[in-house]
């Protein structure tokens, strides 16, 4: 047992941290020398567990558990709640989470402006609170120490999206520009209202082909709420209304992105006559769709990053370590920010063959 905490400290925490992770979870040894080993009891509340990005998370989480269980010998009880778009459900069960008491708490907040209600009975029960992807406002997070954010920064996957549209716009052959009259036209598929993530992908996107010096004209713009269902009628709308007149579609995720390609495919138009189309996120769907040249290009939301750090940190909070003495990297001591990253064809390609 020691010698695999040992490995797990080598890997992730300093020496003098990692005897005391160990002891913490080492409770007693029964007279035969046997030793028993407490369960980390961790409640993971999530705001739908049918989005793609959410469910690719939360299977992370899972696998990671169970990988960390066998390598180290500790137990780990992950009990994942679906708040089904609901923050009064949501709420609820983090009210029975904590009546429970858990050790330690992650919330992917249904509505973020509830935050500070939750972090508030997390408090008085004295759980550590670990929010994720649904980012509380900063001044929330300030409620109690005890509380962190592990995510990604929305304004870097805007920039990177709009520089992917950049290059492609740069690139003249074949030209983006389908009209000829040197202005991107597109339309803007949104995320949910109020999201992080929805508003500053929005304005990042557009701001760095702007700012580049391109000159663009949205045609049309709406909220499918990250869903591939919704993206697809709003688009069939679209190309009904503006026809060829798209040049590109900015999604704020993958699954609307495929969306808008499904909308295309079930109007009987080929892939050569779409617009380009970009999403987020690089789930495993839209890079299918990128190496199909139906998607033109993507950008990573690192979820297993989220799920490896959430869990990192969670057994730290845990143990009643500090974590900013650890070897995780705390941005302002409570944000775990993952980097974003770009993927087209031709980094998938360069992955395939990194020689060449
Ligand atoms: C992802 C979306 C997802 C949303 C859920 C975003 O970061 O890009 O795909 O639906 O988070 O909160
Ligand atoms: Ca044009």
């Amino acid at each position: 047992m020691i010698r695999t905490m040992k490995n797990c400290c080598i890997r992730y925490f300093s020496k003098g941290l990692c005897l005391l992770l160990a002891a913490a979870l080492l409770v007693g040894c029964g007279q035969s020398g046997q030793t028993e080993t407490k369960t980390l009891r961790v409640g993971v509340a999530v705001y739908l567990q049918t989005d793609t990005f959410i469910d690719a998370i939360v299977q992370d989480l899972e696998r990671l558990v169970q990988a960390r269980e066998a390598a180290d010998g500790i137990k780990i009880n992950l009990n994942i709640v679906d708040g089904r778009g609901s923050q009064i459900t949501q709420t609820e069960q983090i009210d029975r989470l904590i009546a429970l008491d858990y050790d330690v708490l992650c919330v992917n907040i249904v509505d973020r402006t509830s935050a500070a209600q939750i972090i508030d009975k997390a408090k008085e029960a004295e759980i550590p609170l670990i929010f994720f992807n649904r980012e509380p406002v900063a001044e929330d997070l300030s409620r109690w120490e005890q509380v962190y954010y592990v995510g990604a920064k929305a304004e870097e996957s805007g920039v990177i999206q709009g520089q992917i549209l950049l290059d492609r716009w740069l690139n003249a052959n074949p030209s983006m520009d389908k009209n000829g009259d040197g202005i991107l036209q597109y339309v803007m598929l949104e995320g949910e209202p109020g999201h992080q993530d929805a508003m500053l992908r929005t304005e990042y996107a557009v701001q760095t082909l702007t700012g580049a010096g391109v000159s663009v004209e949205r045609l049309a713009g709406d909220t499918a709420n990250w869903d591939r269902s919704q993206a697809a009628a709003r688009m069939s709308d679209w190309v009904n209304t503006l026809g060829d007149s798209i040049e590109a579609v900015i999604s704020n995720n993958d699954d609307m992105a495929l969306g808008a390609i499904d909308a295309y495919q079930s109007l009987d138009i080929p892939p050569e006559d779409m617009p380009v189309i970009v999403g987020v996120d690089a789930t495993d769907p839209a890079l299918k769709a990128v190496e199909e040249g139906l998607l033109y290009g993507t950008v990573l939301n690192d979820a297993q990053g989220i799920a490896e750090n959430m869990l990192e940190l969670a057994l730290l909070l845990e143990s009643g370590q500090d974590p900013a003495q650890s070897d995780l990297t705390l941005a302002d001591g409570k944000y775990i920010w993952l980097p974003y990253r770009r993927v087209t064809l031709r980094e998938l390609q360069a992955e395939q063959s990194p020689a060449g």
